[in-house]
């Protein structure tokens, strides 16, 4: 139905298929047919219209509603109270004893998919839930509004609060609001992330729903779980309770993948590097890595381990390097021996800013939405523009064809011997 949604859902997983009707012998109609679906005869509920607009204020909607509007006053107006409190893409079927041609026009105006004339026939029945499902597997809004094929990219971190997280919400920002594509922020941190909080949204209960039950992701599921930021940009994002573990084999995120791919022209995923280790797959089918990197010890050894894997388990991958917090001076490396560490030059960089970092979180916007600079600007426009180009061959490989991770490694360690020793310090 065409319902306002709203972002702060609570809703869980929605069942296949409810009913409210108003007596026994349509009740008594419905069972069997209900079963020959595969759907459960308990959930023909008595009550009519009446008890659908109490009992949908309260819980999610169901993908097909049978409603029988017999004991209703005034139909439409009650139709209009259930359309309030129905999530949108429910397909309404209504039944009622009223023969009249306008309030069949006006039901239909109002989003009901049909209206049966009681008493109906089963196969009246049939027919209606028949359509109904021909509504849901068809081409739905977003993937018709959909003509850009998809780009995605994963953001990954090298070290913890390296800034990961707000790179990955300012590109799908950008992607959606600078670059015009619609924009799906996929936020794999299920227990700590930001994406949701970041933007000042609940994140609902769709990711993590979607890892108890990842049978259930469809292209409907996601339209429902989505969490909307802007005309171009939705977050997929969780706040996990932190006193049970994750349970998954990691189908739940690859799923969502497809599914987002299908429904969105961008897809950024903000993914926890032990993610990485625990999920390679998730980046068989991406199209630029964002690795973010800063100009420490720890970060330089785990960026050479990071580049070293991604080539091997994300060929097809462009790697995008962006050095976050980056100083003018006094880093702990600097950025020429990263570079050399890493054999390739770093691709963007962005200026430590806790300034504009702090405006950001205060407004619940994405840092390259509410910094106007052009020092930050600037780089983050580098970023999105490197993210969209075509994946292929890195061309901004510095040096020679890069050698092997040990050999990496060794430069690593060359660089760690250029520390000044403790007692040269003392
Ligand atoms: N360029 C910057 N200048 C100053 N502060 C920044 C900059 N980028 C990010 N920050 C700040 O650094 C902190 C950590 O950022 P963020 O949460 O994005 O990191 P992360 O790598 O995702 O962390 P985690 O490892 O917890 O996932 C935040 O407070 C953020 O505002
Ligand atoms: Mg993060």
């Amino acid at each position: 139905m065409n319902a306002p949604s709203s972002t702060g859902r609570t809703a869980s997983l929605r069942d296949p298929f409810t009913a409210f009707v108003c007596d026994e012998a349509t009740a008594d109609l419905l069972r069997p047919i209900a079963v020959e679906h595969g759907w459960s005869p308990e959930k023909v509920n008595k009550g009519g219209l009446r008890n659908a607009v109490q009992t949908l204020s309260v819980s999610a909607s169901p993908s097909i509603l049978f409603v029988d509007l017999s004991e209703s006053g005034d139909p439409l107006s009650d139709i209009n109270a259930l359309a309030e409190v129905c999530e949108p893409g429910t397909v309404v079927i209504a039944a009622g004893q009223v023969n009249d041609v306008r309030l069949y026009r006006d039901l239909v105006a109002s989003g009901i998919q049909d209206y049966l004339l009681k008493p109906f026939s089963p196969d009246q029945l049939r027919d209606a839930f028949a359509n109904a499902q021909l509504t849901i597997s068809g081409p739905r809004v977003s993937e018709a509004a959909s003509e850009k094929p998809n780009v995605m990219a994963a953001v990954i971190g090298v070290r913890g609060g390296v800034g990961a997280s707000t790179i990955a919400s300012s590109l799908a920002w950008l992607m959606g609001d600078k670059a015009g594509r619609s924009t799906a922020l996929l936020d794999l941190d299920v227990h700590f992330g930001t994406g949701a909080l970041g933007l000042d949204l609940e994140p609902g209960r769709g990711l993590t729903d979607a890892i108890e039950n990842p049978s259930r992701i469809d292209g409907l599921f996601i339209e429902r779980a989505m969490v909307r930021a802007s005309d171009k940009l939705c977050v997929l994002s969780a706040e996990a309770p932190i006193n049970q573990a994750m349970l998954t084999d990691g189908s739940a995120f690859f799923q969502l993948q497809e599914e987002i791919r299908h429904a969105f022209e961008g897809t950024v995923v903000d993914l926890p590097r032990n993610m990485l280790v625990q999920f390679p797959h998730l980046l068989n089918d991406v199209q630029a890595v964002v690795v973010v990197v800063e100009f420490t010890l720890a970060a330089t050894r785990d960026a050479i381990r990071i580049l070293s894997w991604l080539k091997a388990n994300a060929p097809q991958a462009k790697v995008i390097v962006v050095a976050n917090k980056s100083l003018a001076a006094g880093q702990e490396v600097t950025r020429k021996d990263f570079e050399h560490s890493i054999e390739r030059k770093v691709d963007v960089a962005l200026p430590f800013d806790p300034k504009a970092a702090m405006q950001a979180a205060k407004l619940g916007q994405p840092l390259a939405k509410s910094a106007k600079a052009a020092k930050l600007s600037q780089p983050f426009n580098q970023l999105l523009t490197a993210a969209l180009e075509q994946a292929g061959e890195d061309s901004t490989q510095a040096g020679p064809a890069s050698s092997s991770l040990l050999g990496k490694l060794g430069n690593f360690k060359a660089l760690v011997s250029k520390k000044p020793r403790e007692a040269e310090a003392a």
